[in-house]
């Protein structure tokens, strides 16, 4: 079943550390193209359910059609996993085996040069994953104050030139605002003296910065915070959680909310460091590079 366009990554570490039974719960809460979802619902078989989130339609459609030959009772909502709890009240699931999410961007969305995500191909500055928001990236970069963009792009971007880059950009959008990924990179370049064609490292030197506006334009921050919150009220007892991060920023937020929760009792954390993709999954599957699992599961015991 899988799609060409996007390969899962870490399946064999996911299968094996949320250990999918038949009967099972299982609630993917950024479907996809379902990749991970068609094997965790394969798993589970005829007595299982299969709960799909996502925020973005197209890639929620295709999920929805690859999955229609699953064995198990499936459920797909259009659905951002901030609002994990309240949506599964909703839908009548009172608690899940498994709850897995693999977060950040679909190669789908990452190819669409009209969603606006990739400096790769030029198109315009989007990058929302629901089209449901209001605010997009050109937005951001075209309105907000030249110090508000500069934190912007130094705290969720780890770029420590930023002030540089959003000096470059608020000269740059008085003359002719900046509406596309092409320009927008261009600028970055600029303000950092560098030449994409004949830059020695191996990111694009304006890779901190479109990963700083895709998390504030989506709040990537702000839903993983709420997220990891529901996740032990969702989680049956004995259930399992299992989070793939693809920077720093969300890596150290899962991190930290599993150490405090399984030191107040409430999880056991399985992956005393974070699993990684081995060297024959990085060569063919080059997404798996900065990829990171890490899996706790719930106690026995009561929660408040
Ligand atoms: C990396 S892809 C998931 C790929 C999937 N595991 C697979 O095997 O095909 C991430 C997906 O999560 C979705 N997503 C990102 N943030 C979300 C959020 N807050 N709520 C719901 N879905 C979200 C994106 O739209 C995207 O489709």
């Amino acid at each position: 079943m899988d799609d060409a366009r996007h390969t899962p990554v870490l399946v064999a570490p996911v299968l094996a550390l949320l250990d999918p039974q038949p009967g099972d719960t299982v609630v993917d809460v950024t479907l996809g193209l379902g990749g991970h979802a068609f094997r965790l619902a394969s798993a589970v078989g005829a007595d299982g359910l299969l709960v799909g989130m996502d925020v973005d339609v197209r890639n929620l459609q295709i999920a929805e059609q690859h999955l229609s030959s699953a064995s198990c009772s499936t459920v797909f909502l259009r659905e951002n996993f901030a609002r994990m709890g309240e949506v599964l009240a909703e839908a009548g699931v009172s608690g899940a085996d498994i709850v897995l999410a693999d977060l950040g961007v679909s190669s789908t969305q990452l190819d669409e040069s009209i969603r606006g995500f990739s400096f790769q191909q030029d198109g315009p500055l989007d990058m929302r994953m629901d089209d449901r928001l209001e605010r997009t990236a050109a937005d951001l970069v075209n309105q907000l104050p030249e110090s508000a963009l500069a934190d912007l792009i130094y705290q969720n971007g780890q770029e420590h030139r930023s002030r540089r880059i959003a000096k470059e950009i608020v000269r740059e959008r008085k003359v002719s605002g900046i509406r596309t990924t092409g320009r927008l990179s261009e600028v970055v370049c600029r303000a950092l003296r560098v030449n994409p064609a004949s830059r020695r490292s191996k990111i694009h030197p304006a890779t901190r910065v479109f990963q700083a506006l895709r998390v504030a334009v989506n709040d990537e921050m702000g839903v993983l915070d709420a997220f990891l919150d529901q996740v032990p009220r969702v989680l049956k007892p004995g259930g399992r959680v299992g989070v793939i991060s693809f920077h720093s920023l969300e890596d150290g937020r899962v991190k930290w909310d599993f150490r405090a929760r399984q030191k107040a009792g409430v999880y056991e954390i399985l992956t005393k460091r974070p699993v990684q993709a081995d060297d024959e999954e990085k060569r063919s599957n080059p997404r798996s590079r900065s990829a990171k699992l890490r899996v706790a599961r719930r106690t026995e015991g009561h929660m408040d």
